[in-house]
């Protein structure tokens, strides 16, 4: 749990997915709460953890407010519309996503403030994983879902993606960052929980300040990763916010 003036953050891991046949393993998600006002806000939720995530929000005295989401993923189903079911808290993506997504109530452009509480979280626009790839940030910490992740980035290959894309979201919005703002990344493969701006920018193996945008779209031509093995079940459910009959 990281602590600053107005706001708490839970680090909330996804312990239940199994890599061999389930590659939602190691997913993160984020509850962000207002101190003053219990207030709260919930990234990216995982649908198979929703009830674990509603416990916590229960015992902490907390008022959801709302649920972001940082992309359309294609390893999870989001818990988006069933936590909404539960507390009534509205559906938030990037606004890249717009016209793509359905069930969503507030679509959040570049630059635009969410705030809840005392507190206020900026979308920023970061495509180049997924064409609506969003992180956002908070004054020390920025939730980078998987454009950056602790010495990494996510894949380029799927829906959208862009290797140019994603190197010039990393330079030019999430690098311009202090570098003592904590990096929270969407997945983490390696038991990692954060990091910051300054230790990405010298010490990420594909992105850091030494790496031109010609050697980094080299380095993501030649990575080749299997397809996410539930990717034809997530990506339609995640294209209506996760709700999906059962
Ligand atoms: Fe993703």
């Amino acid at each position: 749990m990281a602590t600053t003036d107005s706001y708490t953050i839970t680090i909330l891991l996804d312990v239940n997915g199994d890599q061999d046949v389930d590659d939602r393993a190691e997913s993160r998600s984020y509850l962000i709460a207002d101190r003053e006002s219990s207030q709260a806000i919930l990234i990216d939720p995982v649908l198979e953890n929703v009830a674990r995530d509603l416990r916590l929000i229960k015992e902490l005295g907390l008022s959801l407010v709302y649920v972001l989401e940082t992309h359309i993923h294609a390893d999870h189903i989001t818990g988006a519309s069933r936590i909404q079911d539960a507390t009534g808290a509205r559906i938030v993506y990037g606004g890249g996503a717009q016209g793509t997504v359905t069930g969503a109530d507030v679509f959040l452009h570049d630059g635009q403030m969410l705030c809840f509480g005392r507190t206020a979280i900026q979308a920023l626009a970061t495509p180049g994983h997924t064409y609506g790839c969003t992180s956002y940030a908070l004054p020390g910490a920025v939730f980078t879902g998987d454009t950056l992740f602790v010495r990494g980035n996510g894949r380029t290959d799927l829906q959208g993606g862009s290797a140019e894309h994603l190197f010039d979201s990393v330079h030019q919005k999430l690098f311009t960052l202090p570098d003592e703002t904590i990096v929270y990344p969407g997945h983490d493969y390696n038991g990692r929980v954060s990091s910051t701006i300054g230790e990405e920018k010298r010490y990420n193996e594909r992105l850091n300040l030494s790496i031109s945008r010609a050697q980094f779209v080299e380095l993501m031509s030649r990575r080749h990763q299997p397809r996410p093995a539930r990717m034809d079940v997530a990506l339609p459910a995640n294209m209506k916010a996760g709700r999906i009959e059962q």
